[in-house]
């Protein structure tokens, strides 16, 4: 018990550090007050550039795997908590208490997480991303298709029997969550304000 308590709020704090805010800052940028605003991968690539987001969005990723895999070691076949843990280290992305409680989208961390849990499903969100976002430059398009695209495959495979339930019911919070946190996207993709990457550098 105490261990599983331990390892959730490790998670939760290993979660509350802003990589991608802190990738940033390393070359002179406050994300906060660029682009779109958001601590996320996506705004380090716009404000900054493509090989800091690469950093930025690998250390976002595992910030949420290792403490999960941390705890699938510890507490083997022990789901609920492993789920918890996972859960935790994405309330912290959002909910950072390193940055005042505000942090971002949870894309990155949540797909650390399922690296953790359900590794098929990182490259079928990546590939997901990758086609809505050639397509448009819009990350948020990309975000948004790709937490659809994981529901799907992650209601299939837990239909198929290869994902348990606790597991299955992360990649539903996690997909939906990330929807929420993109409603402002949302608003501004209807409202044809959305940020496009005009090039990719
Ligand atoms: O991962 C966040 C991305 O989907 C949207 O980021 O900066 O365009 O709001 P941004």
């Amino acid at each position: 018990m105490l261990l599983a308590a331990g390892l959730i709020v490790a998670a939760y704090l290993a979660g509350s550090v802003p990589f991608s805010f802190l990738v940033a800052r390393a070359r002179g940028v406050d994300l906060r007050t660029v682009g779109s605003g958001n601590i996320g991968g996506a705004n380090v690539w716009r404000s900054v550039g493509f090989g800091p987001f690469v950093v930025a969005a690998v250390l976002d990723m595992l910030k949420g795997m290792l403490p999960t895999l941390a705890a699938r070691w510890l507490l083997p076949g022990q789901f609920v908590v492993i789920v918890l843990a996972g859960v935790a280290a994405v309330l912290g992305h959002t909910f950072p208490i390193f940055l005042r409680f505000k942090g971002g989208k949870a894309v990155a961390t949540s797909g650390g997480v399922l690296l953790a849990i359900a590794p098929l499903l990182v490259p079928i969100g990546i590939a997901a991303w990758a086609v809505a976002f050639l397509i448009t430059r819009i990350s948020s398009v990309g975000s948004l298709t790709a937490a659809a695209v994981v529901i799907v495959a992650g209601t299939l495979f837990y239909l198929a029997g290869a994902l348990p339930l606790p597991y299955a019911a992360f990649v539903w919070f996690s997909a939906l969550f990330v929807v929420y946190l993109h409603r402002e996207n949302i608003q501004r993709l209807r409202a044809g304000t959305e940020n496009r990457f005009s090039r990719l550098r």
